[in-house]
């Protein structure tokens, strides 16, 4: 197989396999043909099937008979992805991995390069999927959206926060097209249902003092896993356990990017003050919530007072004081 042109990147003729077994779902298609169509040998054809069926797609056949495939794979790989995208910037390149370590630092790494704003990165599994606080990210096999987002935004570094914000107003965006449920947005970047997390998003940023080079915006969905690991039980979930069905990552990203493109623009039209506006309007956290917020150093709730015009979230304390949060994880207390 000849080298990607970014080290353990997809091969872009398994993409190109995938994508006409996609087009061809109801007829036997041979093993020549497809070997002729994607500039490879039959060998290699077969080889490539035996690694998807290893990976859950269903393809009936052998190289004599030709090959069908059983149900459209639900793979986030670029054909199957750019097919569902508008002409926007968002989505324009993917570099689509079967695994990685983690998305985010492929997109990091990929900035310092040169990449424009736009590119997606992402992977089927993450062997090292990072999540907010030196948290790691749970990323289970196909079952998850483990993308990035590079952006390049030209606004203040001191902005950087409201694409976080703008970034799961997109979530939520896409997830009710998707499910017809209303998730809630817990500040900054949380999506759930009801106490329990399905998404994080986790935003790294390459400036300097006054300028912004690029913005990773890292999103994780549990999108299909039926069960979630014991130690994360009581505080996550999937969109297959809330649903009560498999849903489409590929739909789901495709959406999503498109939601993203919009609330972007509208930060960019409009200011902070349209995203922090939204904001308010469709998280339960942004007011009236009774909070615990868990610093380093300090443990201490208090009352969700309403969101700053920099998007920082107040909180009035228990001991009198209204201060915005400037570090710290925040959950409900009871
Ligand atoms: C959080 O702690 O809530 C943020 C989780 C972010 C996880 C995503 S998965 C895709 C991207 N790559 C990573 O390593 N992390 C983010």
């Amino acid at each position: 197989m000849p080298k990607a042109a970014i080290s353990g990147t997809t091969d872009r003729r398994i993409d190109s396999l995938l994508a006409l077994l996609a087009d061809n779902a109801m007829i036997v298609i041979s093993g020549a043909k497809i070997a002729r169509e994607i500039g490879v040998t039959r060998g290699t054809v077969w080889r490539w099937i035996e690694k998807l069926r290893a990976l859950g797609v269903r393809v009936k056949g052998h190289p004599r008979t030709g090959y069908q495939i059983e149900t459209v794979p639900d793979f986030l790989a670029p054909k199957m992805l750019r097919r569902r995208l508008n002409s926007g910037p968002l989505g324009k390149r993917v570099h689509h991995f079967f695994k990685t370590d983690s998305t985010n630092s492929v997109a990091m790494a990929l900035g310092e390069k040169g990449e424009p704003h736009g590119t997606v990165v992402i992977a089927e599994e993450q062997t090292a999927g990072r999540g907010r606080a030196g948290h790691t990210w749970h990323s289970e096999k196909t079952n998850g959206i483990y993308m990035t987002v590079l952006l390049r935004p030209p606004v203040s570094p001191q902005q950087a926060p409201l694409i976080t914000m703008v970034a799961g107003l997109a979530v939520r965006e896409a997830i009710i097209e998707q499910t017809g449920l209303t998730p809630d947005l817990r500040w900054p970047n949380d999506l759930l249902f009801g106490r329990k997390k399905f998404c994080g998003i986790l935003t790294e940023m390459n400036a300097e003092q006054d300028q912004i080079h690029f913005v990773a915006v890292g999103i994780g969905v549990n999108v299909n896993h039926e069960q979630i690991p014991d130690e994360l039980k009581k505080i996550a979930t999937s969109l297959r356990i809330e649903t009560g069905r498999a849903q489409s990552r590929v739909e789901i990203v495709a959406r999503l990017l498109r939601h993203l493109e919009t609330y972007y623009n509208l930060f960019l039209a409009e200011g902070p003050a349209a995203i922090v506006a939204r904001f308010s309007e469709v998280s339960s956290f942004a007011r009236g919530k009774r909070v615990r917020i868990e610093t380093g150093s300090e443990t201490y709730t208090g009352t969700t007072a309403g969101l700053e015009p920099g998007g920082l979230l107040r909180v009035k304390r228990d001991d009198g004081r209204t201060l915005p949060v400037i570090a710290g994880t925040l959950s409900e207390a009871d």
